[in-house]
């Protein structure tokens, strides 16, 4: 969330904490594929009203073995519903311009993100996102000062991003 500040205005953007909020996992019970719902009624009620009213979408985590972490993967997975609403009932759930992600790893290896990436790009065309790019900073292990440390990929993103 640090960095995700140093690229985009968030003062006005509705912030969910993964590890706020609680989300049943999904089953794959198929409630979705039958009826433009999910069976669950929790916590994601209030994040698809969110992202249905949304443009832009930002997601910021950690790698996790290569992945989202655990609490995000579960929201993700959740959104299966918004799947079967744009191709099996053809009743889109939302319709974004943007969808970014902001990711840190241990590790400074691009090759690290491949995850991360591949879901946002699976996200990005589920919600017609015209705009997607995954900002990834890599090595973060032992920094202090993170803004400091990645000041000129901070600076590259922003020109990315104004462009
Ligand atoms: C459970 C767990 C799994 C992790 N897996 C990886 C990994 O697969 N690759 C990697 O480079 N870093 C991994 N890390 C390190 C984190 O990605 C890294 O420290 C990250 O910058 C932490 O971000 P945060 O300070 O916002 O929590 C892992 C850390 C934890 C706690």
């Amino acid at each position: 969330m640090h960095l995700a500040k140093q690229l985009f205005n968030l003062e006005d953007a509705r912030l969910v904490n993964a590890y706020d909020v609680n989300i049943n996992s999904c089953d794959d019970c198929k409630v979705c594929h039958h009826h433009p719902r999910c069976k669950h009624t929790d916590d994601m009620d209030s994040i698809y009203r969110m992202i249905s009213e949304a443009t832009t979408l930002i997601i910021v985590t950690p790698v996790y073995f290569g992945a989202f972490t655990d609490r995000l993967l579960r929201i993700i997975n959740r959104l299966q519903m918004a799947f079967e609403r744009k191709h099996t009932h053809q009743k889109p759930l939302a319709k974004l311009t943007h969808l970014h992600i902001v990711s840190t790893a241990g590790v400074n290896k691009e090759g690290m993100f491949d995850g991360v990436k591949l879901t946002g790009r699976i996200l990005a065309t589920l919600f017609d996102a015209t705009h997607h790019h995954c900002f990834t900073f890599g090595g973060t292990d032992g920094i202090k000062d993170p803004s400091a440390h990645f000041k000129s990929l901070i600076r590259k993103y922003l020109t990315k991003l104004s462009i």
